[in-house]
């Protein structure tokens, strides 16, 4: 088993601690450490086996255990993830059991899929990026780095997903729309049309707020 230390020990990252631990139910995988966060107290009140070891602004990678990022936020993936890899860390890519990811697909470093997610075919799925339960990528799209989506999220084949878009749950994009980097999709929102970089879209249609 390889040696797996949480970043995060907030709700995703007991999240996706699940995750890995549902994948070492099939198949021992990963011996986790622990959790780093910048919150000591972060576990507080729940009945978890896991500590948080130390903060990740103080955190010295050992070098010999690979660390899965617990962080949904796409700005604050993309701050942190250099920072750590700069000190020599390196990241593991968690796909849950139940997740599939079909033929001619690409995944970066550092994805994580939880329960019943489906990738389709010929995807491109850039670095860290977050797929939460039951999100389904059609064929074709392209993903870029640390991306993340909510539950039930439904990307339709050859949609364009610029970096850190953060994808809200039951959110959908019309077949081959494209969405600029930075962007936010509102929960439940259908994105009909292009959204442009940095905006905020929410409804059906998704308009811009
Ligand atoms: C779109 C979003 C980012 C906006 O957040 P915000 O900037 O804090 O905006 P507010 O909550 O102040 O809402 C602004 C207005 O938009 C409306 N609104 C917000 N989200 C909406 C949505 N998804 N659909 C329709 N209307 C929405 C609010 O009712 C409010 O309208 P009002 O000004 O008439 O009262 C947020 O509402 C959202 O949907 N986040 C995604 C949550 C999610 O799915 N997370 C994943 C869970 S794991």
């Amino acid at each position: 088993m390889t040696d797996l230390i949480i970043v995060g020990a907030s709700g995703f990252g007991r999240e996706l601690l699940a995750t890995i631990e549902s994948i070492n139910e099939i198949e021992p995988t990963w011996n986790v450490l622990g959790f780093i966060d910048d919150d000591p107290d972060a576990l507080d009140g729940y009945e978890i086996d896991y500590k948080v070891l130390g903060s990740i602004t103080d955190w010295k990678p050992k070098g010999e255990e690979l660390y899965a990022l617990g962080i949904a936020n796409p700005r604050t993936k993309e701050k942190i993830v250099p920072i750590l890899k700069n000190r020599g860390a390196r990241f593991a890519t968690v796909i849950a059991p139940t997740a599939t990811v079909e033929r001619g697909t690409k995944l970066g470093e550092g994805v994580v899929a939880f329960g019943y997610t489906g990738i389709s075919v010929n995807v491109r799925v850039g670095n860290f990026v977050f797929f939460n339960a039951m999100v389904g990528i059609g064929h074709d799209a392209d993903i870029g780095d640390y991306c993340t989506f909510g539950p039930k999220a439904c990307i339709s084949g050859k949609s364009s997903i610029g970096k850190c878009v953060n994808v809200g749950a039951l959110a959908s994009t019309y077949p081959g729309v494209s969405v600029g980097d930075y962007a936010t999709i509102g929960m439940n929102s259908a994105v009909i049309r292009r959204v442009k970089p940095n905006t905020t879209v929410i409804g059906v249609p998704a308009k811009k707020i």
